[in-house]
């Protein structure tokens, strides 16, 4: 599953042994004009080699060492906070809610705990069973957390399956036959094999929703409702996501027993390592504005989101007849094109990735220098996870919104959400100011509200890259080494 790593010629440091599935090599920096390499190549078992490294900035959270190990291997040395607060909570049992930011680690914060649990007793499991049963949204969350609870649990003996539509059922169904420790699905696909008897979730001990309050909106909470009521009762059940509105929460604590709740930050914080901006631009302008944001600026690994996928389509058509080289991803593709897309984007060339909110949620590349949004989402929960594409394991990236007049009410939402102005890198108008000024304004004061904050769109440079204001330094001891390219 993991290979060791290749194709870059830079002075970093040693490539690390383990290279993750979801992860892309360091892209070149040469803009979107060459070609996209072939997908990574297959990846290889870890060739052991010397005595095990034990990630000892772990050992006091009580992991079992094949935990330590894995970690080792990993190249992890130090628990990110959502991981020191929620581990040992979930090691003794308790229910949770766990709430941090985007790319601090909240996968591991799980995958390790329940680890560990099935590990102090491992009964013989009944065929189509599994003991874990994880949720995430999208097809290519759920094979992300499959491979993360394989590198986690390389050390452990484990068996693991992913479950999810869009390919053949055939392999899914055979996974299952003599039963698994974990398994990971979306729910449609879930519900489909349940039905067909080829799988049977009545011996779940351990059941997690990752981005629980997507799970739990009106797009998913029908079929997450029958899941929930296959389950037995006694069961440990953890929900984690960067995002968990009140109305989510109350109703959620339904499905949870004396729930903790552990959060690491105020719900919806963004990922600090982002820098954000917005342009005001009308809709005419958008798409030359964006075409010279990746001429001139956005270089490197960038996602571009598009509200719909007809949008996306569209974009992707004209970034092309522009000289780009861009690929798209959204649900009206076939699953082999959305792996085509995703495992080009994760090459040294990257293709500018057109994106719909699929790609918001959960999915961890390394070095995605910028988001941008072409459109702003309905939802300003999504802003947050959209933008957190960038900025993940204390990297620092750079999210930048498009916003036309009539997206100036949404834009209002997710400032409201975030509790502040995005600076801005043009004129605000003024109806995109909030009516309240003075003392009870919310945001930081004096951050460009109707300033001009760098050039104008047209006028970006790749040498005068504005940086806005609200990007910190990197704040986390935990980060990865910049060749690390492990999960
Ligand atoms: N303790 C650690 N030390 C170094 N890197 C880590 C550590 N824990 C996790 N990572 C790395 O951080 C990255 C982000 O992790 P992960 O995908 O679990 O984030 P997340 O909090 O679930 O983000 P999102 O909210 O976007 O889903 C991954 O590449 C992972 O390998
Ligand atoms: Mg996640």
């Amino acid at each position: 599953m993991n290979a060791p790593s290749s194709g870059s010629s830079s002075s970093r440091p040693p490539k690390r042994r383990f290279r993750k599935k979801f992860a892309g090599k360091r892209p070149h920096q040469s803009g979107h004009g060459a070609l996209a390499d072939q997908p990574a190549a297959e990846q290889q078992a870890p060739v052991p080699s010397g005595p095990p490294k034990l990630a000892e900035g772990f050992a006091h959270l009580g992991l079992a060492e094949c935990l330590l190990r894995s970690l080792g291997d990993e190249g992890y040395d130090t628990p990110t906070p959502i991981q020191s607060k929620a581990i040992p909570h979930v090691v003794q049992g308790r229910d949770l809610f766990g709430c941090a930011q985007t790319g601090t680690g909240k996968t591991a914060a799980f995958a390790l705990p329940l680890i560990h649990r099935m590990l102090e007793n491992r009964p013989e499991i009944k065929p189509r069973r599994c003991r874990t049963l994880v949720l995430a949204p999208t097809r290519e969350l759920a094979a992300q957390i499959h491979e993360s609870f394989r590198s986690y649990g390389r050390h452990a003996r484990l068996r693991t399956a992913v479950i999810y539509g869009g390919v053949g059922q055939h392999k899914q169904a055979r996974d299952m036959m003599k039963g698994v420790d974990v398994l990971v699905a979306t729910p449609g696909r879930l519900l489909d094999l349940i039905g067909q008897r080829l799988v049977d979730i009545r011996g779940v001990e351990f059941f997690v929703l990752d981005e629980a309050d997507r799970m739990l909106d009106m797009g998913f909470i029908h079929d997450i409702r029958k899941v929930v009521g296959m389950l037995p009762a006694e069961r440990q059940t953890l929900f984690f996501s960067a995002t968990l509105p009140a109305e989510i929460r109350s109703f959620a604590e339904s499905m949870l027993r004396d729930p903790l709740e552990v959060k690491t930050t105020p719900q919806a914080t963004p990922a600090e390592t982002v820098a954000q901006s917005v342009i005001f631009v009308p809709k005419a302008e958008k798409k030359t504005t964006l075409i010279d944001l990746l001429r001139n600026e956005a270089n490197g690994r960038v996602i571009v989101f598009s509200r719909t996928k007809h949008g996306a389509d569209k974009l992707q058509r004209d970034l092309t007849k522009a000289g780009l080289v861009a690929a798209a991803i959204h649900g009206d593709k076939s699953q082999a094109q959305r792996e085509r897309a995703l495992a080009a984007f994760k090459s040294t060339r990257p293709p500018v990735l057109v994106a719909t909110d699929i790609a918001a949620r959960g999915i961890d590349v390394d070095d995605v220098a910028y988001v941008i949004n072409y459109d702003l989402p309905i939802e300003p929960e999504t802003y947050v996870h959209r933008i957190g594409r960038s900025g993940r394991a204390g990297q620092s990236g750079t999210a930048i919104s498009l916003c036309d007049t009539e997206e100036l009410s949404k834009l209002i939402a997710i400032e409201r959400l975030l509790k502040r102005e995005l600076t801005s890198r043009n004129q605000r108008p003024a109806a995109a100011s909030p009516p309240a000024r003075g003392p009870g304004r919310r945001g930081p004061p004096g951050q460009a509200n109707g300033k001009r904050r760098g050039p104008p769109p047209r006028a970006f440079s790749r040498s005068k890259k504005p940086r806005t204001a609200d990007a910190a330094p990197n704040p986390h001891r935990w980060s990865k080494p910049r060749n690390s390219t492990s999960n």
